[in-house]
């Protein structure tokens, strides 16, 4: 491994690198960082799962656990048994003492509004809304579906639910009204939440639209919709139908003023939240997360791969309602003290330094983003950061893998060569980081997530089933076969689709130990020989457009309710910028002609199904599509003509020239 002292920014890095690969860690971070003796990696393996009380014991429980894991009905484990605790209490109340006036959230709103939130604000606030969702009927275990943009509301919402017990449900606000009647539906929510509307690139965008039509769609729309407004009144575009079930907080709010809510006392198994993605279907599935092991494991992530201290700025630039949001802007950060940073804008609004304004402005320390966002930063040249004064000691990326090109420019023109640059490899369903280097325990390699968090246990397996010998450098399927304390319950309401989806393909399902037991992550990687794991991409029909995670079968089911179509299928192409987007191959039905018509009727209808962030990149019509002669439809080929690769192997297909007619078509 690489002995030298690489602190120095400057284009003698990359020559560097080819030499040897790896850098260190500056020797500044790693005098100060969180996570400084290697004994742990050896300790959570010599200790395991009850080195995990590290983690747990990093919150505030009212009863200790009984237990640390029990494992006698895979793969429903149970984490801390016997422990109580709450989530709000620990990431709010606890700090009173000792930083009230510290401040929790910097909130920085498009428009020029800006809140300074501190813990004892923070506090006042999360009483106040959870006495407003009391006042409106939320009961312990009821789920409150959410559908909020990144404005203070969000997880001001998430934590007064939390401290009532109320599992929430939140909807990341760029997802449609379809979407989110999807979900009020899916977790039987009486009671939602929305707002008015929110600022994005200076225009107002009005959201309640969307709660206005999910209303309409939902098959049990929700007794109570909670109206937040984005300024002080309701916005003059925005109104309110006398029968609608619409309330606004603030009307609720007037007679909740200083009220106080006891935090509700949560079993460690207590579902906390549930988070909807994609899978390998049509439907996507409420990932349902626990309240003890959840916490312990952001908690501790946050600390040990963060580098997190109360005194620190940290800033997260992904939205709340994703699962980074959930763990790495609100849970983890707030449960450790810190002072969390929120923005609702766009990186490039009002002009392309905005996010360098923003960390000079608040003097950020640690700065977390995708390397989506870094490819960007990357195309709009260094001259744009080089005119703000910030200074970074850890940089973080998350969501896809990270090209050394784009890894190294992040770390010389973001980092000045003196920051850590870590790379988090995990899931909506795994809670929190699986991959991703204690940051002063191993060098830094660009391209790579790095090892696993200690007590992870990842391994590959080729498509059998078989294990591929450890670091030996072969692709396969990424698996991790032991459980950990930040993993999915289940699939909400649905056990059945949790086995199949995540434990099916490679465990025996027939046996209770747990050892038989194996989480499929849907994910392609290779175990290098100096034990560094990379991470190449999913394997399941999952795509991840510019972080967005979609699914191919969501896409084609928006798709294949156009009158007109008779087929689609999707493939992902890579983007230089966006990492990948859809292109759809659709054939039409006898009698409907490709046009325009359709084709702007083919992306309305994914915008309505799912988004605006899942618009296609191109929609091709096609005379036929690529098939097996059992009628399966060849996506993979499909695949190789957007990417324009060399076409895999078409020998089980019923009519061979399908590919090459379509290939004629789309790169011609
Ligand atoms: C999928 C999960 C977990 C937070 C954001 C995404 C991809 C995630 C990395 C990484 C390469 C990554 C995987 C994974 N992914 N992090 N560091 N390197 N790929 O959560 O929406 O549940 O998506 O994102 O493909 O399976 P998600």
């Amino acid at each position: 491994m690489a002995d030298d002292d690489s602190t120095d920014a400057g284009g003698a890095i990359e020559s560097r690198l080819t030499e040897q690969e790896y850098l260190r860690p500056p020797t500044e971070f790693v005098g100060q960082a969180n996570a400084t003796d290697s004994a742990i990696y050896d300790r959570f393996d010599e200790e395991w799962p009850d080195a995990f009380e590290e983690f747990a014991e990093l919150l505030d429980w009212e009863e200790r656990w009984d237990r640390v894991l029990d494992d006698s009905n895979p793969p429903f484990f149970e984490w801390f048994p016997g422990g109580t605790l709450n989530a709000s209490y620990n990431a709010v109340d606890r700090h009173l003492p000792e930083r009230k006036d510290q401040t929790a959230i910097l909130w920085e709103g498009e428009h020029g509004k800006t809140e300074r939130i501190a813990y004892q604000d923070l506090y006042r606030r999360v009483n106040e809304m959870a006495a407003v969702f009391r006042e409106v009927g939320v009961l312990e275990d009821d789920i409150v579906t959410m559908h909020l943009p990144m404005v203070p509301a969000l997880p001001v919402s998430m934590l007064a639910a939390a401290r009532i017990g109320a599992p929430h449900s939140e909807v990341f606000g760029g997802f449609s009204a379809q979407a989110f009647a999807d979900r009020i539906d899916d977790a039987g929510s009486d009671v939602a939440v929305t707002i008015d509307g929110y600022y994005r690139r200076g225009e107002f965008l009005n959201h309640k639209e969307k709660a206005d039509k999910a209303l309409e769609i939902a098959d049990s729309p929700p007794d109570t919709v909670l109206l937040f407004t984005r300024g002080d009144d309701l916005h003059e575009d925005v109104s309110i139908g006398s029968d609608d079930p619409y309330v606004l907080v603030d009307d609720v709010l007037e007679d909740k003023r200083g009220a106080e809510v006891d935090p509700v006392s949560r079993d460690a198994e207590d579902t906390l939240f549930l988070m909807y993605t994609s899978g390998t279907t049509g439907q996507p599935k409420g990932a349902q997360h626990r309240t003890g092991g959840y916490l312990a494991h952001v908690t501790a992530t946050s600390k040990y791969v963060l580098d997190i201290e109360p005194s620190d700025t940290y800033w997260c630039s992904a939205d709340i309602g994703w699962i980074t949001g959930h763990s790495y802007i609100v849970y983890g950060p707030l449960s450790l003290g810190t002072t969390t940073v929120m923005y609702e804008g766009a990186p490039d609004f009002p002009h392309k330094g905005r996010t360098w304004e923003i960390a000079e402005k608040y003097d950020v320390d640690i700065f977390h983003t995708s390397p989506t966002a870094v490819r960007m930063f990357m195309k709009w040249g260094e001259d744009i950061p080089r005119q703000y004064d910030f200074d970074f000691r850890h940089l973080t990326t998350v969501g896809e893998p990270i090209q050394p090109e784009a890894w190294l420019w992040y770390y010389e023109h973001i980092g000045g060569g003196d920051a850590v640059v870590v790379d988090t490899w995990w899931q909506t369903e795994t809670g929190g980081h699986l991959i991703t280097n204690l940051p002063a325990l191993k060098d830094m390699k660009p391209g790579s997530a790095g090892y696993p968090v200690p007590g992870i246990e990842p391994a590959i397996l080729d498509d059998e089933g078989n294990e591929i010998e450890p670091a030996s450098g072969q692709a396969g399927n990424l698996v991790i076969t032991k459980p950990w304390p930040g993993m999915l319950q289940t699939v909400y309401g649905n056990d059945d689709r949790y086995i199949n989806e995540y434990w099916r393909a490679f465990s025996d399902t027939s046996s209770d130990d747990p050892k038989d037991w194996v989480y499929k992550a849907g994910d392609g990687a290779v175990h290098e020989r100096d034990g560094y794991w990379r991470i190449v991409g999913r394997l399941d029909g999952v795509m991840n457009v510019a972080g967005h995670r979609l699914g191919t079968m969501e896409l084609e089911s928006a798709v294949s309710e156009v009158s007109g179509v008779a087929e689609a299928a999707v493939a992902g192409r890579e983007d230089e910028e966006r990492g990948t987007v859809p292109d759809i191959y659709v054939t039409l039905r006898d009698g409907a002609d490709p046009s325009q018509e359709i084709r702007d009727r083919i992306v309305t209808s994914i915008v309505e199904e799912i988004g605006k962030f899942a618009r296609p990149a191109n929609v091709w019509f096609v005379d036929e599509l690529p098939k097996t002669r059992s009628g399966k439809i060849m996506r993979r080929l499909l695949e190789d003509i957007s990417n324009d690769e060399q076409l895999g192997n078409t020998r089980t297909l019923r009519d061979p020239s399908v590919p090459d007619n379509i290939r004629q078509m789309v790169h011609e």
